[in-house]
């Protein structure tokens, strides 16, 4: 079994309106997250480099107060002063001014600007940039900033798919995740000479939306609590080409999850799905069922809160082989045995307040549903179980929206057709209700490990 594979997750978002962040100021609505921020807003040379303005103006919208940085490549694809118009300091572009004592009026310009900031957003990223950050190597005011600060970054590369996919660059945007760097993949799409793959510049709305989360996990009403999340269908090998699997995408895992860190909560997601995680998680990719088991035993010691929202296979094959098999042409009988139950493990050694969520995927409505979920709640021991009608066209496994029920041992909270998110949200208010007041005012470092003793930004 290989080890699962650690990192922090900067993926995919809680939808946001194309037209907006969702994280405005605009409405008469409170404060977001991003209001009265200090936020770098660092920029590289590449042909994306025009969609930064949009950045800069959104976060600006959003009440942040952003510094441009320019490296030398960028002030080539867009001119400085086009950021200094939208953003409220001057852009930068290099540690030496014409005085010699650099842009800032300040010897250190970059330790001034990294101890002084809330956050570095670096949009786009380039691979000599990540490269460079990666490696500790500081050669203009953007990178020393990066290094000089301990703010929270998020990096947005864009490059064309064949850089992107180059091992030395993924393995450099591995390291800064294991060091607790955000990294937004970049989306697929048209790129620069009318080439198509993975490497586009994400949309201004969804860069600003994960900065807000990577700044908004902060805060909330669940900061200082932390969870655990289980998503998508393992995968039970059958040889090194062949596994069995189910129709689970992940999808309503990575909603609950998004949603715990909108609030607060430091979240451990253990995925097999192959979706891009949600901003500000503890990614923890796993593929089988006992590999999950292994994760979620781990990190379920120390959590608050347990969503397990993976389809965990029932039943694994009782050999898997080495060797690719071969055909026979003869009929072949496959023996499979049972897998460990790992919802009921973790309610099995439970310790006091925490809160265990477990999921039940059945082919049942209305009051069968309510029953088959109440009867694995018992079965479990779990807290809730959110049943869920699959088999039916447009809900489910795969699909957007949920038929959905919150079963606890006295109640029933029936959802109706729902997008996922939205179930991930009741969801998140019912686990709220039920975590202890004790347990919700005691300091997050006396709970868990800050992302700063874990070494993370
Ligand atoms: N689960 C688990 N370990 C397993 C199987 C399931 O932890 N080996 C969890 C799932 O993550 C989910 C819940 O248990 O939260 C689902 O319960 P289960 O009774 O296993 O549901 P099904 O797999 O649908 O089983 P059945 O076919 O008996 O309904």
């Amino acid at each position: 079994m290989s080890p699962p594979a650690t990192t922090s997750g900067a993926g995919s978002l809680t939808p946001v309106e194309p037209g907006g962040t969702g994280v405005g100021t605009s409405g008469g609505g409170a404060l977001g997250p991003l209001h009265g921020k200090r936020v770098v807003l660092g920029v590289c040379g590449g042909i994306a480099a025009y969609k930064a303005v949009e950045v800069c103006r959104r976060l600006a919208d959003a009440g942040a107060l952003v510094s441009p940085v320019l490296t030398e490549g960028a002030t080539h694809f867009i001119a400085p002063l086009t950021f200094t118009a939208l953003a409220a300091e001057p852009a930068r572009t290099s540690l030496f001014g014409p005085d010699g004592r650099g842009d800032l009026a300040s010897p250190v310009p970059h330790v001034a600007l990294g101890r002084s900031i809330d956050a570095v957003v670096v949009a786009p990223a380039t691979a000599r940039l990540i490269g460079s950050y990666s490696a500790g190597i500081s050669s203009d005011l953007l990178t020393a900033t990066l290094l000089a600060t301990r703010a929270p970054v998020l990096i947005c590369p864009a490059m064309h798919a064949e850089m992107w996919e180059h091992p030395s660059v993924q393995d450099n945007v591995a390291l800064l995740r294991r060091r607790g760097v955000h990294v937004l993949d970049p989306a697929e799409g048209r790129l620069a000479g009318g080439d198509y793959g993975k490497g586009r510049l994400p949309d201004a709305h969804e860069i600003v939306a994960a900065l807000a989360t990577v700044l908004g996990h902060r805060s909330g009403p669940l900061a200082g609590v932390t969870a655990v999340v289980t998503a998508g269908g393992t995968r039970e090998a059958l040889d090194p080409v062949r596994y069995i699997a189910n129709r689970s995408s992940g999808k309503q895992g990575y909603a609950v999850a998004a949603e715990l860190v909108q609030r607060g909560a430091a979240v451990t997601l253990i995925t097999s799905s192959p979706l891009a995680p949600p901003a500000g998680t503890e990614v923890i990719g796993v593929e089988s069922a006992a590999e999950m088991e292994q994760a979620a035993l781990a990190a379920g010691d120390g959590a608050d809160v347990i969503v397990m929202a993976a389809a965990v296979a029932d039943y694994r094959p009782a050999v898997t082989a080495d060797q690719k098999l071969k055909k026979t042409g003869a009929p072949v009988t496959l023996e499979l045995v049972p897998t460990a139950d790992i919802l009921a493990g973790l309610c099995a050694r439970r310790r006091p307040g925490q809160v265990i969520v477990g999921f039940a995927a059945e082919t049942a409505a209305g009051a069968e549903l309510v029953a088959l979920g109440r009867a694995k709640l018992a079965a479990k021991g779990a807290d809730l179980i959110v049943a869920n009608e699959v088999g039916t066209a447009g809900v489910g496994f795969g699909q957007d929206a949920s038929r959905a029920v919150i079963v606890s041992e006295h109640s029933a909270e029936d959802l109706g057709v729902v997008p996922k998110r939205v179930v991930a949200t009741k969801l998140v208010d019912t686990i709220e209700t039920l975590l202890s007041p004790a347990a919700s005012r005691r300091p997050r470092d006396a709970r868990c490990q800050t992302p700063d003793a874990k070494g993370r930004n």
